[in-house]
Parts: C-alpha cells; sequence; structure tokens
C-alpha cells in the first residue's frame, strides 16, 4: 500500500516508518522538520516538508504519490507544556488534524491510523485501563486528542473514512540508528540518561507525594518498534473493520524511582536525583490493558522488559550522544 506518513521525522513516526518499509509498504513522510529531524526518515521513503497548518500542501501530497492510506504522528506530545500554552496545543493537534481529515475526504483517502494517547483517560479508576474505562483528560494535550478522536468519529460516519486510534502509554527506547531526541528534552528516560551521559548534573522528581506505592507517579513503558508493528498490524486489520481504538503498552506500571533505578543498573552510573514539585497535568498512574489488540489483532509486543528498553535506549544516547545533531 501506499503510505503517507505524516510527522514520520519524528521518534514514532520514524520506527513506523521503518517497520511500514519492512512490511513491504511504499512510504511518503510528510513532516514540517519543527521537532521531527530530517535523518531520521528511512532511506527507503520519500521526503516532502510540508505542514499541516497548510491544507493545500498536504492535499497535494495525497494527490501526487496517490496515497492510499495515512498515518498521522503529528503532534505536540508533552502534557506539561500542554498545561502552560494550551492554544499551541489545539491549534497544531486539533487543527492541523482537521486539515488533515478534510484533505484525506477530498483526495479520497478512506484508511487512516491516528497517534492517541493514554491521557485521554486521565486519572483512571481501574488499573489496568482498558478502552471502555471513562475519557476525562487532565492536560491540554490528552484533550486535544480526544478531540481528534471524536472527530474521527464523525468523519467516519459521515465520510466512511475507517480509522484506527492507538492509545500509546509511554514510548520509549531506540534501535542503534534511531532513537529519542526531542528539544528540549523532558521526557524521563532520555533526560535520566543524559544526566549518566554527563549532559545534566542530576534528574530531577516530579512529585513525590501521589497515591502510589513510593509516592512517585507509575507509568507503563513501551518500546517504540512494539508501537511500530502495532501500526503495520492495525492498518492492514482496516480492510476488515471501520473503525479500531487500541491501548497499546506492556500492562506495566513502574514509578519515577523505579525508572531511574533501572538507567542506574543499565548505565553503571550513580545518576543523581533531586525531589521536586509536581508538574502540572500528571495523572497519578497510567497502566494499559492492551488486551484487546493482542486478542483481536494478535500483536505481542517483543520488548517485554524495562531494563531492555532502557538498555536500547542507552544503546543510542551513547552513539549519538548529541541526538541527531541538528538542533
Ligand atoms: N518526570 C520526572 N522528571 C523529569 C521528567 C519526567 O519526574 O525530568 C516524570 C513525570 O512527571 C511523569 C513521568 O516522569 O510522572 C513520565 O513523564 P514523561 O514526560 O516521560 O511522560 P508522560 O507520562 O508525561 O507523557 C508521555 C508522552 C505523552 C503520552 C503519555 C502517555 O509524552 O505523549 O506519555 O502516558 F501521552
Amino acid at each position: 500500500m501506499r503510505v503517507l506518513v505524516v510527522g514520520g521525522a519524528g521518534y514514532i513516526g520514524s520506527a513506523t516508518a521503518q517497520c511500514l518499509l519492512d512490511a513491504g509498504h511504499e512510504v511518503v513522510v510528510f513532516d514540517s522538520l519543527v521537532k521531527g529531524h530530517r535523518a531520521a526518515v528511512p532511506a527507503g521513503a520519500e521526503f516532502v516538508q510540508g505542514d499541516l497548518a497548510h491544507r493545500e500542501q498536504i492535499e497535494d501530497v495525497l494527490r501526487r504519490f496517490q496515497i492510499e492510506a495515512v498515518m498521522d504522528f503529528a503532534a505536540f506530545i508533552e502534557a506539561g507544556e500542554s498545561m502552560k500554552e494550551p492554544g499551541r496545543y489545539f491549534r497544531n493537534n486539533v487543527c492541523g488534524t482537521l486539515n488533515l481529515l478534510e484533505a484525506c475526504v477530498s483526495a479520497g483517502v478512506q484508511r487512516l491510523v491516528f497517534s492517541s494517547t493514554a491521557a485521554v483517560y486521565g486519572i483512571a479508576e481501574e488499573i489496568p485501563i482498558t478502552e471502555d474505562a471513562p475519557l476525562h483528560p487532565v492536560n491540554v494535550y490528552g484533550e486535544s486528542k480526544l478531540m481528534v478522536e471524536r472527530m474521527l468519529e464523525w468523519y467516519g460516519r459521515l465520510h466512511g473514512l475507517r480509522y484506527a486510534a492507538l492509545r500509546y502509554f509511554n514510548a520509549a527506547g531506540g534501535r542503534p540508528e534511531r532513537g529519542e531526541d526531542h528539544h528540549p528534552e523532558t521526557h524521563l528516560i532520555p533526560l535520566t540518561l543524559q544526566v549518566a551521559l554527563g549532559q545534566r548534573p542530576h534528574i530531577a522528581i516530579f512529585g513525590t507525594d501521589y497515591p502510589t506505592p513510593d509516592g512517585t507517579c507509575v507509568r507503563d513503558y513501551i518500546h517504540v518498534d512494539d508501537l511500530a508493528s502495532a501500526h503495520v498490524l492495525a492498518l492492514q486489520a482496516l480492510d476488515q473493520h471501520e473503525r479500531l481504538i487500541y491501548n497499546l503498552g506492556n500492562g506495566r506500571g513502574f514509578s519515577v524511582r523505579e525508572v531511574i533505578e533501572v538507567c542506574r543498573k543499565v548505565t553503571g552510573h550513580p545518576i543523581p536525583a533531586v525531589e521536586a514539585p509536581r508538574r502540572p497535568g500528571d495523572p497519578p498512574v497510567l497502566i494499559a490493558s492492551s488486551a484487546k489488540i493482542q486478542r483481536e489483532l494478535g500483536w505481542r509486543p517483543r520488548w517485554t522488559s524495562l531494563e531492555d528498553i532502557v538498555a536500547s535506549a542507552w544503546e543510542w544516547h551513547r552513539r549519538h550522544p548529541q541526538g541527531y545533531g541538528d538542533r
């Protein structure tokens, strides 16, 4: 299939572009490079620089390459930042994706796989979280993704768009040649590994008074390649299904303190940590039930040990201490 990967120069988008190529699909990457990296785009993919703010750019690409399906990774992704700059998040994540949906309808593209997030659930009442849990985001980022999920439902009903919304828990890990490189970096694992590299003096623990066993937030970490393989499966499944919604995680939670400890073990570095106030918009616990996608599509995470996931990230960071080196 000819697949347009919007945001395919980013962390998860580029890993998925590679996975699509490995599965025999043709791939065109569309990315503004505001957050993405040209060097992350796999060699076998076409690359077009463009921005979802300009609907005509995306429509042109859909027609020019006779695209049959779209995967949408283009979004701002930081929960904490979204609470300081809500307008930027709504404009980019909601208005940009609306342009993409309109362009798909106009160009006759009827399959879309959308990067959604665990942040749509907010503070979950039951753990692990299943797809039918209440949707009450506690940050603007999660709200912006939920708004797109709701738009997708209407575009499905009214325009016959077949779609999958994949709600990721915490993406982590890398490959020797491809990994996580955000500017500024805000994610726990890369920041902690930067301490081990000597690039930061310590890691801050945001909040130690959460209702969790050690008082710090608990997250479910999933390897980026396992996310990527789920996208390829979901795309294939859209042949038989009109609407798919799946959680993607490992089903095990690790506290901030536990993650830092795993990083110490993997790197052999003491990694000093300091306690700091809570970061606004952080739910205390996010752990996925991915039973639905395992049952319905036969997806299985290949990376089930946090130590292995962190080791794969560490290899990328050691080999690329300046990331892709383009900032
Ligand atoms: N944290 C720290 N110190 C830091 C950075 C993070 O204590 O320096 C904490 C956070 O407060 C949070 C946990 O580590 O409790 C994980 O934070 P991340 O920033 O790594 O990840 P988030 O859980 O905030 O968000 C990530 C993605 C979102 C996605 C979400 C789903 O950025 O896109 O996972 O769980 F929606």
